[in-house]
């Protein structure tokens, strides 16, 4: 795992995440005053979860309702069955650094 700098706070929405250029496709998303990473593809179809509906720390998939954890990962709501991958992330100032399994090339 390598730790890189993926975006800066003022980067990520309120309402939904921001989709990292790595690989595997990687969404930032903000609760609040935390940050959370999971893998940005629903585990249902592959649909970008960044474009997902926020509420709190669960994420909707706006394809067919799919929920996960921000968390945890884990699913809440059906049709998905299996969990999201979660990375860490760090906060130093405004930027945000997420433990990622392979450093991209543009980042
Ligand atoms: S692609 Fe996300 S629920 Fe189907």
């Amino acid at each position: 795992m390598t730790w890189i700098r993926a975006c800066t706070v003022q980067q990520v929405p309120e309402d939904e995440g921001l989709r990292l250029p790595t690989e595997p496709p990687i969404a930032v998303f903000r609760v609040v005053d935390e940050f959370f990473a999971t893998g940005d593809s629903c585990t249902h179809d592959e649909f970008s979860l960044a474009q997902g509906y926020l509420d709190g720390d669960v994420v909707e998939c706006p394809l067919h309702m799919a929920k996960f954890c921000l968390r945890t990962g884990k699913v809440l709501a059906p049709p998905a069955f299996i969990p999201l991958e979660t990375y860490p992330v760090r906060r130093d100032g405004d930027d945000l650094f997420v433990d990622v399994p392979e450093r991209p090339d543009d980042l």
